[in-house]
C-alpha cells in the first residue's frame, strides 16, 4: 500500500509517498480501507520532531474514515464492509489502517464517508475538554479562541445545538463570518478588536483556549466566577505568570488535557460518549462538515503548509481514490 512517511525531522519536504506493507489487525483491531484521513496541527509538532522521540518512519495522522476490510477474531461490532470513521495514534496518512474497534464509529447519516474523517479528532477533544472535563452545561456562555481552527467550529456546534451561548474569537472577517454562520453569537477578529474589551460584559462559564501567552490574564479577567479555562495546546507560548488571588477570589479552573496520549480504555469510553452525545447533531444537520480542501495523499506536504499558513477555516483532508 501506499503511504506518507516522515523521513526526517523537518519541514513539509520530509514527508514522502512510500511502499509499505499492508498491516495486518489484531484481534482486537479491524483493517480499514482508508477513503479519507484529516488533517490536525499537531501532525505539524510531530513531523518537526517537537514530541520528542523517533519521527523518522512514522505515518502520521489521528483520523481517517473509510471501508471495513477484515475484522479481528475480538471485534464482534463490526463486519467486512461496514463504512466507519476512527481515531487512531498515528498512521493514517495512508491506504490501509488498521485500528482499535472501540475507537470506531458508524458514519453519521447523512454524512459522506470523506466529509467524516473530519470528525474524530475534533468531536473527540471538544467533548471531552468543553463537556466532560469543563462541564459546559444548557444555558451557559463558553467562548473558544482560535475559532475557525476545525476544533472551533466543531465546538461552536456542538455547544450551540445543546442550548449554549457561544463565543469566538478569529483572525478575519471571512473566519469570523464562518464562526457566526455555524452559530456563534458573536465572533470578534482579534486582530481588529481586543476580544476582552469586546466581551467584558458577557458572563463567561467556560474559555477553551489553544493560544496561551498573554490571553491568559485576560482570559482569568473575562471568566465569570467559578468559570473554567480549559487549554488544549499553548500556540503563543506555554509560559505565563498568573495572579493566584485572582484565580482565589473567582474561584477559576484552569486545566488541560491531550487526547492522544490517553489510554486506549479511556478513548474506548470517550468513543462512545461522543457517539451518544454528539452523533445524532451530525445525523440531524445541527453538526455540519466544514472542509475548507482536499488533497490526494500524494500532495501531504502541500495539504500541511496550507494548515501551517492558517488561511483555511475547517478542515483539511487527504483524500484517496475509491
Ligand atoms: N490537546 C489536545 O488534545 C488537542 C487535540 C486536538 C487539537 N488540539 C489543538 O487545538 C488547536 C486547533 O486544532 P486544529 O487542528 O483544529 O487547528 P487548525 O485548524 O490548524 O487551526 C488553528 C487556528 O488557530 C489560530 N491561531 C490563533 N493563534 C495562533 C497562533 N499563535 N499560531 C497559530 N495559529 C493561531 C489560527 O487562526 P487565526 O489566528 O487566523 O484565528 C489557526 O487557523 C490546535 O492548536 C491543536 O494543536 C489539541
Amino acid at each position: 500500500m501506499k503511504a506518507i512517511a516522515i523521513t526526517q525531522p523537518g519541514g513539509p519536504e520530509v514527508l514522502h509517498l512510500q511502499e509499505r506493507p499492508q498491516p495486518m489487525p489484531a484481534a482486537h483491531e479491524v483493517l480499514i480501507k482508508v477513503r479519507a484521513s484529516g488533517l490536525n496541527r499537531s501532525d505539524i509538532g510531530l513531523r518537526e520532531g517537537q514530541y520528542g522521540g523517533t519521527v523518522a518512519g512514522v505515518v502520521p495522522g489521528l483520523e481517517l474514515a473509510g471501508e471495513v476490510v477484515a475484522v479481528g477474531s475480538a471485534a464482534p461490532r463490526w463486519r467486512v464492509g461496514d463504512k466507519v470513521c476512527a481515531l487512531v495514534n498515528e498512521g493514517a496518512y495512508a491506504e490501509y489502517a488498521v485500528v482499535d474497534a472501540r475507537h470506531c464509529l458508524p458514519i453519521p447519516a447523512g454524512w459522506s464517508v470523506e466529509d467524516a474523517a473530519s470528525l474524530p479528532e475534533t468531536t473527540f477533544t471538544v467533548w471531552f475538554n468543553v463537556f466532560q472535563t469543563a462541564g459546559l452545561q444548557p444555558g451557559q456562555t463558553v467562548l473558544v479562541h482560535g475559532g475557525s481552527s476545525g476544533i472551533g467550529l466543531t465546538l461552536i456546534q456542538v455547544a450551540h445545538a445543546l442550548g449554549s451561548r457561544v463565543l469566538a474569537t478569529a483572525g478575519s472577517a471571512d473566519k469570523c463570518r464562518s464562526c457566526e454562520q455555524y452559530g456563534a453569537a458573536r465572533c470578534v477578529n482579534y486582530k481588529e478588536e481586543d476580544f476582552e474589551a469586546a466581551f467584558k460584559d458577557e458572563s463567561i462559564q467556560v474559555i477553551l483556549d489553544m493560544v496561551g501567552g498573554d490571553y491568559t490574564a485576560k482570559n482569568m479577567r473575562l471568566l465569570a466566577p467559578g468559570g473554567h479555562l480549559q487549554y488544549i495546546n499553548a500556540m503563543q507560548g506555554p509560559q505565563v505568570e498568573i495572579n493566584l488571588f485572582a484565580l482565589m477570589m473567582k474561584q477559576l479552573v484552569l486545566s488541560g488535557s491531550m487526547l492522544k496520549p490517553q489510554s486506549a480504555d479511556f478513548k474506548a469510553a470517550l468513543a462512545a460518549a461522543v457517539e451518544e452525545h454528539v452523533w445524532p447533531l451530525a445525523a440531524s444537520g445541527q453538526l455540519r462538515p466544514v472542509i475548507y480542501q482536499t488533497f490526494p495523499l500524494a500532495e501531504a506536504a502541500a495539504a500541511q503548509q496550507l494548515l501551517v499558513s492558517s488561511a483555511h477555516i475547517g478542515k483539511i483532508l487527504l483524500v484517496n481514490e475509491a
